[in-house]
């Protein structure tokens, strides 16, 4: 049975168009967000939040304060856009390079969330464990990621997802086992739900809208895909 997403069909769609950055990171946070004990007053760090989507869901439904953390998106444009919302008490835009460190206090968050960015920088056995010192013992790490349904046959990229393949996807698209048995390796973490997640489809479909010339470039490739090899990939876990 797929997790409803009420809040995301309800949003403003035109503005959810233009500040998609990949699958509707609005969709994705609100079925992950189902997962999470999420009330007002708690502190969440969006890590890789690009264009805020996800940060601007968690803070209206949910009432939490946000830390909008990214590489890309400079925080002046999230600061505007939070402004423009309401939010700039509720959200704080900053700009991070989740591989050169945290600026914050050890044990300061509640709940570490990432949409469709940890495949960037999380790949490894590092950075897990250096992200949990940011939560509270007892806080939860919640990481939503594009990847691979099952691997590939022969671990070889099937002939037609070739053209649109590039030498990175080699690390960052990973089946669920895979992040799976990265994250049971992590040191002081009690894994929670990883799963498939059940709007893979609707938050590609939605993403495929979009004007962005990411998006008009990945009609192909989805075309291509046909629904035979991509997943959305929940790793959820809680420190100890
Ligand atoms: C595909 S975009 C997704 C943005 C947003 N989460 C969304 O789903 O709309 C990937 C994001 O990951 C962020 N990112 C990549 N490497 C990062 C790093 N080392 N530290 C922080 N953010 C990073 C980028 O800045 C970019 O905004």
């Amino acid at each position: 049975m797929p997790i409803p997403t009420p809040f995301t069909d309800a949003y403003d769609k035109a503005f959810l168009l233009d500040t998609m950055m990949g699958p509707n990171a609005m969709r994705i946070a609100e079925e992950m967000a189902s997962f999470l004990p999420l009330r007002q007053g708690l502190r969440v760090l969006d890590l890789g939040c690009g264009m805020g989507i996800s940060s601007i869901l968690l803070a209206q439904k949910f009432g939490v304060q946000v830390f909008a953390a990214d590489l890309w998106i400079a925080p002046t444009d999230n600061s505007r856009r939070f402004q423009a919302l309401g939010l700039e008490e509720q959200i704080v835009p900053l700009a991070v390079d989740a591989t050169k460190g945290l600026p914050f206090a050890h044990g300061y968050f509640d709940v570490l969330f990432s949409v469709d960015a940890y495949q960037y920088f999380g790949t490894n056995q590092t950075m897990l464990p250096g992200l949990l010192e940011f939560v509270k013992p007892g806080g939860h790490v919640a990481v939503a990621v594009p990847g691979l349904s099952r691997e590939l046959p022969g671990g070889e990229v099937p002939p037609e997802l070739r053209p649109f393949w590039v030498p990175q996807l080699d690390d960052e698209f990973r089946t669920l086992a895979w992040w799976r048995a990265l994250w049971e390796q992590a040191d002081g973490l009690r894994l929670g739900p990883c799963r498939e997640m059940d709007c893979l489809r609707q938050a590609w479909a939605d993403w495929l809208e979009s004007p962005n010339p990411h998006a008009r470039q990945d009609v192909p490739m989805m075309q291509a895909e046909g629904g035979k090899y991509f997943s959305l990939v929940q790793l959820c876990g809680q420190r100890v």
